[in-house]
């Protein structure tokens, strides 16, 4: 859990903006092969990503977005990845325990006809339906472990409940809600939508400074432009730091409640204080 802030997606036919894309501070990188990609660039990209997971360094971890279950393109996209090397599948639209399953069971098949079984490959899930949000704990629990975070799409499900994705900022608490609970009850990562407008920066940090306060671990964008401020957001604050420093130095929590700058400090609290200073260090060694 924590790793991740940034997560850049880069479309899988464009080699320009892939050999670049490591370059810009994002934690992590998703090549496109999904709504970025035209249909009749499907092939095309699939090879060129590919060989990139191959033969070209790519800094930091490296996800490839393959096509929904109902495509013509999924399973062959997901044979590519497995064969080139890649091991984190971000998926698009699961809906039900039954799409996991389908998952888990062509990957597990492709290892084992590869030899490759003792690869652990991680998933991303992203969850952008209304019938998605809701069987959130299901899927998890039907993952096997395989699962490592939790990502929403919001496009799907504004046009599904006819939402306007810039109205109030409200907008998309419940969705956002219901999904950070499932990830965190099953200690994985959770990851925000996109904000297509890059050149809105204002929106951007409110949009993710919403999912933050609902419990998201990280965000995905779509253009060098939006990693620092999304990496800012979902980092540790020096206040919450400095907070977290003097809680801790009371050294242990078994006499009880007790009070610090006039708060009260018991043991979830501690916790909490726990939690940040090991996110902030992580976030030094990412
Ligand atoms: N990955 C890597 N590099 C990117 C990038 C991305 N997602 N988006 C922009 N860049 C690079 C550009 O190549 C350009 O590099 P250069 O200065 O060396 O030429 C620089 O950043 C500035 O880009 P800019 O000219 O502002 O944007 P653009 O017109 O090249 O691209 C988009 C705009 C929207 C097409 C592009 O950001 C993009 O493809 N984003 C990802 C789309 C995607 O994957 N969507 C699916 C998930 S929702
Ligand atoms: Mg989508």
């Amino acid at each position: 859990m924590g790793k991740g802030r940034t997560w850049l997606y880069c479309p899988g036919n464009k080699p320009g903006k892939i050999v670049k894309a490591g370059v810009y501070g994002a934690d992590g990188l998703v090549l496109d092969l999904e709504d970025s990609v035209a249909p009749a660039m499907k092939h095309e990209a699939r090879n060129l990503v590919s060989a990139a997971l191959m033969h070209h360094p790519l800094n930091g971890d490296v996800a490839v977005r393959i096509n929904g279950l109902g495509t013509d393109w999924w399973e062959d996209d997901l044979r590519a990845v497995i064969q080139a090397g890649g091991s984190i599948l971000r998926i698009p639209k699961i809906e039900t325990v039954e799409d996991i399953r389908s998952i888990l069971f062509l990957l597990k098949d492709v290892q084992k006809k590869m030899g490759f079984n003792s690869v652990r490959i991680e998933l991303q899930v992203i969850l952008e339906t209304p019938r998605g949000v809701e069987n959130a704990f299901s899927i998890l629990d039907a993952g096997e472990g395989f699962i490592h975070a939790l990502s929403f799409g919001a496009e799907d499900y504004c046009s599904a409940l006819g939402i306007d994705r810039k109205g109030p900022e409200f907008v998309l608490d419940y969705p956002r809600s219901r999904i950070a609970a499932a990830a965190s009850a099953a200690g994985i990562a959770c990851l925000d939508t996109v904000w297509s407008d890059f050149s809105d920066e204002e929106g951007l940090k409110k949009d993710a400074s919403r999912a933050k306060n609902l419990g998201f671990t990280g965000k995905s964008v779509i253009h060098p432009a939006q990693i620092l401020s999304v990496n800012t957001i979902f980092s540790a604050s020096s206040q919450q730091i400095q907070w977290a420093k003097k809680v801790l130095s009371i050294g242990d929590i078994h006499q009880g409640a007790v009070a610090v700058e006039g708060a009260m400090v018991d043991e979830p609290i501690f916790r909490r204080a726990k939690q940040i200073l090991k996110q902030s260090e992580e976030e030094l060694h990412a």
